[in-house]
């Protein structure tokens, strides 16, 4: 890793670089517009998900973020493209399912916003997308992690939206959930992570805004394909 951490970012450009807030589809429609490129995929938001499943399974005091950073120093963490998407193992054991219970999700603001723990995630993140094109989402994509990227966009949609869709989701897990406080949630969610000292959420500069408002999953997709097709045909 010590020859890639120490690579300029300003090399790594081969980059179509999603942020946007919590809701707003990056997810999907990163790895889906991955699969139709032939690019790799790296959702950095699971990164920070294991990050916080292997400081909870290291039993580490949660009010000490030495102690957590310490944790996350030593974290074995491996992402694996297959057929089905991008497995996440930690110390050799899938947990791609164990990383998006509710516990993990109520936890990951006492790990995402330490700045070792940034650090190492960056690192890695990096030394993924080195290897080759990759579209890479997350919150701080366009702004820290591949400021050079050849293509930044910044997904997001509608409160009601984000929250109609995660209801969505949830019922098809058949799991019901009140609009309000899905609403409540993703308005609290979004003020945190724009508002924390390290890696704000925001729009980079040269970064296009897609609001995804009222636009199915494949218009995005397809928006989204067209812009890195240009963006990497014009370099
Ligand atoms: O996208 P997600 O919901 O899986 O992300 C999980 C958490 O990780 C989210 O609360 C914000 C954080 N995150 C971050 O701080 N930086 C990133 N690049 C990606 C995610």
């Amino acid at each position: 890793m010590g020859a890639v951490s120490s690579l300029n970012t300003q090399q790594i450009t081969d980059i179509i670089a999603i942020d946007g807030p919590a809701g707003a589809g990056k997810s999907s429609v990163a790895r889906e517009v991955a699969r139709r490129l032939g690019y790799a995929f790296l959702d950095t938001g699971a990164m920070y998900r294991a990050a916080t499943w292997w400081v909870l399974q290291c039993r580490v005091d949660l009010e000490d973020p030495k102690a957590i950073a310490a944790a996350v120093a030593r974290l074995p963490l491996e992402l694996k493209l297959t057929e089905d998407g991008l497995l996440v193992y930690v110390d050799g054991e899938d947990v791609t399912d164990a990383i998006r219970t509710p516990e993990v999700t109520a936890q990951i603001w006492r790990v995402d916003e330490l700045k070792p723990v940034r650090e190492r995630l960056v690192a890695l993140q990096r030394e993924f997308a080195a290897r080759g094109p990759t579209v890479a989402e997350g919150r701080d994509m366009g702004t820290i992690v591949f400021p050079a990227a050849k293509c930044k966009l910044y997904l997001d949609a509608s409160i009601e939206e984000r929250a109609r869709r995660r209801s969505q989701e949830l019922a098809e897990h058949s799991q019901r959930v009140d609009l309000g406080e899905l609403m409540a949630n993703i308005r609290e969610r979004d003020e945190r992570s724009m508002t924390r000292a390290e890696s704000p959420l925001r729009q980079a500069a040269d970064a296009e805004r897609i609001d995804t408002t009222g636009l199915g999953f494949d218009e995005v997709v397809t928006l989204v394909v067209e812009k890195g097709r240009a963006a990497f045909c014009r370099q």
